[in-house]
């Protein structure tokens, strides 16, 4: 199978990447990434080299290089996780959230409908349901309750994938994914912002009273579930995909600490998020019932593998940090004191 895959230079992209060639059931893959700040081609050195990849330098937004590459690749399937996934950023500055999310969707689409690409897993998330009160948990019909920019974009986006199968048969299944973590993580999200600021002995900044519950997913159960979805999903259908491990957010950082052999001390309190969603839950059993997948890495040993990678990883954290990572830490960070 030939795949082109966006966002491939991301973290879950990167490692869906490298699983798909190092295991071998993709010949070949092309990366089709823009390369944002999020965007790093250390996360796919390990497969460079290898015969079947191939990169491509472009933007999802760019209707001219969507066709193009989808013109001279003629892929079998596009797997899409090219997108601003970052929450605080959106609230921020959601005008580039919104282009690349909805907006480059869109072109991916429109691209794929004409080049008549024969599959396309549009790759979102469980923020699309909102907060869910305990103790209920999202199924697939669930209603779409998104609360900042950037989850917006993604039901927005989502909506339109499926659109393109009711209304132009284009075979496309979404899968919504719960927190993901593990290697390669941008540290601007709360695992592995919390592992390197424990590493260093800086604050760990928990916004409100960390009661917020998350669901855990490691990155490689999630891009085994996408491989399924690729393979066994039903078009026009919608995949949640969990770690069954829901969290406080305060429990999780106090895991890290643990694990970093750090001190509770480092926690410190901030200003909420605004628009915070308080619980995200969902069931995966629409995949587990129609496929059989399901998570099988703990989050014990999940946590462990991460927090080692960042301690043997030091350096990919550091280049990263000494780019445009620092002003946004700046932007988000100061002012939340407590
Ligand atoms: P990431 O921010 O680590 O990587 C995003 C990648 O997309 C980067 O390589 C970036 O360069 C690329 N990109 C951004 N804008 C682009 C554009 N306009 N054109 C081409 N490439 C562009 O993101 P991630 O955490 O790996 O998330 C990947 C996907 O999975 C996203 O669609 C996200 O919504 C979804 N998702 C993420 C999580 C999570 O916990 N991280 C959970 C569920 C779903
Ligand atoms: O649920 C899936 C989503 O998970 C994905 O769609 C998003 O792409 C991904 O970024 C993630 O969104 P969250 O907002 O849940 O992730 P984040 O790591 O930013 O935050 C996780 C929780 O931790 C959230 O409740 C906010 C809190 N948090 C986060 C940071 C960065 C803190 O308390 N302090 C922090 O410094």
């Amino acid at each position: 199978m030939k795949l082109l895959v966006t966002g491939g230079a991301g973290f879950i992209g990167s490692c869906f990447v490298r699983t798909a060639l190092t295991e071998g059931w993709a010949k070949q893959v092309v990366n089709f990434d823009k390369l944002s700040y999020a965007g790093n081609l250390e996360n796919v050195a390990p497969v460079a080299e290898h015969a079947g990849y191939q990169f491509v330098h472009a933007d999802i937004c760019d209707a001219e290089a969507v066709e193009k590459a989808l013109r001279d690749e003629a892929p079998d399937a596009i797997v899409h996780f090219a997108a601003e996934s970052h929450v605080d950023r959106s609230i921020h500055s959601p005008a580039p959230v919104i282009q690349t999310n909805f907006n480059g969707t869109f072109t991916l689409l429109e691209a794929a409908r004409r080049a008549k690409i024969a599959r396309f897993v549009h790759v979102s998330t469980d923020e699309v349901y909102g907060s869910i009160d305990a103790p209920h948990d999202a199924d697939e019909s669930y209603p779409l309750r998104a609360s900042s920019p950037y989850s917006a974009s993604k039901a927005g986006s989502d909506l339109l994938a499926l659109s393109y199968f009711t209304t132009y048969r284009l075979n496309v299944s979404v899968t919504r994914a719960s927190n993901n973590y593990g290697p390669y993580q941008f540290p601007e999200k709360l695992i592995p912002l919390m592992i390197s600021n424990a590493l260093e002995d800086k604050p760990l900044p928990v916004y409100g009273d960390g009661q917020q519950v998350r669901d855990w997913l490691y990155v490689e159960d999630h891009c085994r579930a996408i491989r399924t979805v690729l393979e066994k999903g039903r078009a026009g259908e919608v995949y949640n995909v969990g770690g069954n491990c829901s969290l406080p957010n305060l429990e999780v950082v106090q895991r890290i600490l643990r694990a970093t052999g750090k001190a509770e001390s480092l926690i410190t309190r901030v200003t909420d998020r605004p628009g915070h969603d308080r619980r995200y839950a969902l069931t995966n059993a629409k995949l587990t019932g129609e496929t059989g997948w399901r998570p099988q890495i703990d989050f014990s040993d999940g946590l462990q593998a991460t927090v080692d990678w960042y301690i043997r990883h030091k350096a990919w954290v550091e280049r990263i940090k000494s780019g445009e990572y620092t002003r946004f830490y700046e932007l988000n960070y100061s002012g939340r004191a407590g």
